[in-house]
């Protein structure tokens, strides 16, 4: 059978997956201003599922009020919004057999929202907002890793079969582990380990309050691409602390969001348009797979090839396969690759659809132009 590998299942931790395609935590705007999950929400991500992925992430969620920077995201900051979440992994699981996970965020330097302080581990310039962002106490710092484990308590709370932390893309986790953003000398900076304490912690807060079994997964910068930033060689000492801690998968990324550190590339979503610019982070999945031990690496960016994503996965280069943008264009994506239509993802990575992230909802632009003229 063609796409064997592809629509075959595997565990991430004591979870089985389906098969192994995962929505990447991609942010659609469809929470209410204060953060509680809408009909609309419920229903968009619903139909997420019922499209055939094997693990959906719906966007990142916000789970400390004063890292909530940003808007219409889902909250998890206070026990409030746990029945929201029920109702939504409730109609996740009643309408498909794919598994959901949330991913739990604090938005430190990268935070838009009007109102929301800019934080990080170290006070440093922000170009994209023009300002500079406030260094945390220890003492903050500590409250802040009691906030991930209460958000992830409530995760747990709400029925999700997995949990991931957002240690990408310039979000305070990131930051922490950043050379480039953080310049402590506490125990919360200094050495690579230092750097990572954070989110050492954070596991083993989660890993007292919940099942043994719950699976704990971290999307992860492995390399900054920026002067005096994260290195790969350093991303990958870095991989191997949080395998050795427990952390159940890693889903790799790079880069920040914003454009404005990065001479304009947005590496963690690059234009793709050709299928040599697929797969763009494969050379490091295949240097990270050896050091994981049994969990699995999940590779995420210009995943848009059906044959290609399963030869991957059959030369055992990752476990999982993760896309972000051609969900947004193709919500049934895996169920028609499944149907026998292989033809790669009509998401031609323009980026347009970042432009609809305010006032939301995320929307595809080049799909909606073509039906406007059809
Ligand atoms: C509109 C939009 C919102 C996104 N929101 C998130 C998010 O909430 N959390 C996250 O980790 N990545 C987010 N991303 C990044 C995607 O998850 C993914 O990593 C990136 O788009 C590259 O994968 P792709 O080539 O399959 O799109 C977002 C991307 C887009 C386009």
């Amino acid at each position: 059978m063609e796409l064997e590998t592809l629509f075959s299942p595997k565990k991430i931790g004591n979870v089985e997956i389906k098969n192994r395609i995962m929505r990447s935590p991609t942010f659609v705007a469809r929470a209410s201003e204060d953060g509680f999950l809408t009909d609309d929400y419920i229903n968009y991500y619903t139909e997420v599922a019922k499209g055939g992925v094997g693990l959906l992430t719906p966007g990142t969620m916000l789970i400390d009020q004063a890292g909530a920077g940003i808007a219409k995201a889902a909250c998890l900051y206070d026990d409030k919004f746990i029945e929201g979440h029920k109702r939504f992994v409730n109609s996740v699981h009643e309408n498909s057999e794919a598994k959901v996970a949330s991913q739990i965020n604090h938005t430190g330097n990268n935070a838009g929202k009007p109102g929301v302080e800019l934080v990080g581990p170290s006070a440093k310039w922000n170009p994209a907002f023009k300002k500079e962002c406030r260094e945390l106490t220890a003492a903050e710092i500590e409250q802040i890793i009691k906030n991930f484990v209460a958000g992830g308590r409530r995760v747990y709370e709400s029925g999700y079969d997995l949990v991931e932390l957002h240690g990408a893309h310039g979000f305070l986790l990131s930051d922490f582990v950043s050379p480039f953003a953080n310049t402590r000398s506490d125990d919360y900076g200094g050495t690579t380990e230092g750097r990572c304490k954070i989110l050492v912690d954070i596991y083993n807060g989660l890993r007292d309050i919940t099942d043994k079994n719950f699976p704990i997964l971290i999307k992860l910068n492995v390399q900054d691409y920026l002067p005096g930033g994260l290195t790969f060689e350093e991303g990958k000492e870095i991989v191997k602390i949080l395998i050795d801690t427990g952390y159940d998968a890693i889903e790799l990324s790079c880069g920040r969001v914003s454009t404005k550190f990065t001479g304009g590339k947005r590496y963690p979503a690059l234009t793709v348009s050709s299928p040599e610019e697929e797969n763009f982070f494969l050379p490091f999945a295949k240097e990270l797979k050896p050091l994981m031990k049994d969990q699995p690496i999940i590779l995420m960016g210009g995943i848009r090839n059906p044959i290609t994503a399963d030869e991957i996965l059959r030369k055992n280069y990752a476990d999982f396969v993760s896309m972000g943008r051609p969900f947004i264009h193709e919500p049934d994506l895996p169920n028609r690759w499944k149907s026998g239509d292989l033809s790669p993802a009509k998401c031609i990575s323009c980026n347009q659809c970042f432009t609809t992230q305010r006032p939301g909802p995320v929307y595809c632009v080049v799909k909606r132009k073509a039906e406007e003229r059809s």
